[in-house]
C-alpha cells in the first residue's frame, strides 16, 4: 500500500514536471502596427520552439481591426484593466506566467500582478514615454488620424482618455503639464510626488527578472533609450540658469541609473536592479525588427519550469 502510494506520488511528480512549463503571455498592444507585426511573428516562432508551452496573446477586441484600432484609440488604464480581467479568467495562468510586451504589462505588474508575472521581457518599450510622436507609414490612415489628434491636444482631457500615444507622451520641455495632465505614464512611473503608490513599487520589485530590450535604429520610440528607462534631460525651470542642463548637446540621455525615478526608487526598479533582476539588452535594427536577436534574448527567461 505504502509502496503504491510512493509509486503514484513519483508518477504525479513526473507528470507534473512534464506539464509544468511556465505559461507565457504576449501583449502586442503597444500603440503601433509595426510592433503588432513583430509580436505576432515572435509568437509564431515561439510555438515552434516550445510546442507544449501555453501561450496567451492579450487582445482588447477579438475583431482584428478593432484590436488594431485599440493600439491607437482608447484608454491605456481601461485596456490594462481589461487585460487583467482577461488574464485572471484563464485557468492555465493562475499560478503565474512569464510575459513579453511593453509598458502595459509593466503596468499590469504594478497594479494587479495577480496572477503574478515571473519574468517580464519588454521589447522597444516606452518606459519613459516618447518625446516625439512616431511617424506613421504612408497609407496608415488610422495611425495618421491618431497622430494628428494627439499632436493637436496631447495633454487635453480628450486625448488623455482616448488617444493611446498621448498617454505616454512625455515632453521634457513641458514637464509640469505632463505631471498635471498625464493619466497613464505619470501614474505607472509614480512621478507625481503626492500620488506615489507603494504597491506599484512592491509589485515591480517582486519580479524575478525584468529584461529591457532596446532597438539600435528605433525611430518609433523617440528617444529610443526610453526602452531602457532613459530619457532626455528635463531642463531646469529657468533654462538660462547655470545647471547641468545648460551643457546639453541634444544627444545626451539620462540613463536609467541616473533617473530620479531610479535613484529615489519610486517604482521598485532600483530594488529589483540591486538584487540582479534588471537586464539591459540590445537588438540591432528598427523598432520590433526581431530578426535573429529574439531567441538569444528570451531563451534564458521563457520555457522554464514552474
Ligand atoms: C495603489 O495601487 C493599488 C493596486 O493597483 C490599489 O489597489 C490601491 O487602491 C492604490 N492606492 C491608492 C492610494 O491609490
Amino acid at each position: 500500500m505504502l509502496l503504491l502510494q510512493f509509486v503514484s506520488a513519483c508518477f504525479a511528480v513526473i507528470v507534473a514536471s512534464a506539464t509544468n512549463i511556465r505559461p507565457l503571455v504576449v501583449w502586442h498592444g503597444l500603440g503601433d502596427y509595426a510592433s503588432s507585426e513583430g509580436m505576432l511573428e515572435l509568437q509564431a516562432l515561439f510555438k515552434k520552439e516550445y510546442p507544449s508551452i501555453f501561450v496567451h496573446s492579450v487582445y482588447i477586441s477579438e475583431d482584428e481591426d478593432l484590436d488594431r484600432r485599440a493600439g491607437f484609440y482608447g484608454s491605456s488604464n481601461e485596456q490594462i484593466e481589461l487585460a487583467a480581467a482577461q488574464i485572471q479568467a484563464i485557468p492555465e495562468l493562475k499560478h503565474g506566467f512569464d510575459a513579453i510586451g511593453g509598458q502595459f504589462l509593466r503596468a499590469y505588474v504594478e497594479r494587479y500582478n495577480n496572477p503574478p508575472i515571473n519574468n517580464l521581457i519588454t521589447f522597444g518599450s516606452q518606459h519613459m514615454g516618447i518625446s516625439d510622436l512616431p511617424v506613421c507609414k504612408r497609407y496608415d490612415f488610422v495611425c495618421q488620424l491618431a497622430r494628428r489628434a494627439a499632436k493637436a491636444a496631447v495633454y487635453g482631457d480628450w486625448a488623455q482618455q482616448n488617444i493611446i500615444q498621448a498617454q505616454y507622451y512625455r515632453d521634457p520641455y513641458d514637464y509640469g503639464t505632463y505631471l498635471m495632465k498625464n493619466r497613464f505614464l505619470a501614474s505607472i512611473n509614480n512621478e507625481v510626488p503626492d500620488q506615489r503608490n507603494q504597491t506599484y513599487a512592491a509589485n515591480l520589485a517582486s519580479l524575478s527578472n525584468l529584461v529591457l530590450v532596446l532597438f539600435t535604429e528605433d525611430k518609433t520610440v523617440v528617444p529610443k533609450e526610453s526602452a531602457w528607462f532613459g530619457s532626455e534631460p528635463i531642463p531646469a525651470p529657468d533654462y538660462s540658469a547655470q545647471s547641468r542642463f545648460t551643457a546639453w548637446n541634444g544627444d545626451d540621455r539620462i540613463p536609467m541609473r541616473k533617473q530620479p525615478l531610479y535613484l529615489e526608487d519610486w517604482i521598485g526598479l532600483r530594488k529589483l536592479d540591486e538584487k540582479g533582476g534588471v537586464t539591459l539588452k540590445i537588438c540591432k535594427g528598427e523598432h520590433m525588427e526581431m530578426n535573429a536577436c529574439w531567441r538569444e534574448i528570451v531563451a534564458p527567461y521563457i520555457g522554464g519550469e514552474m
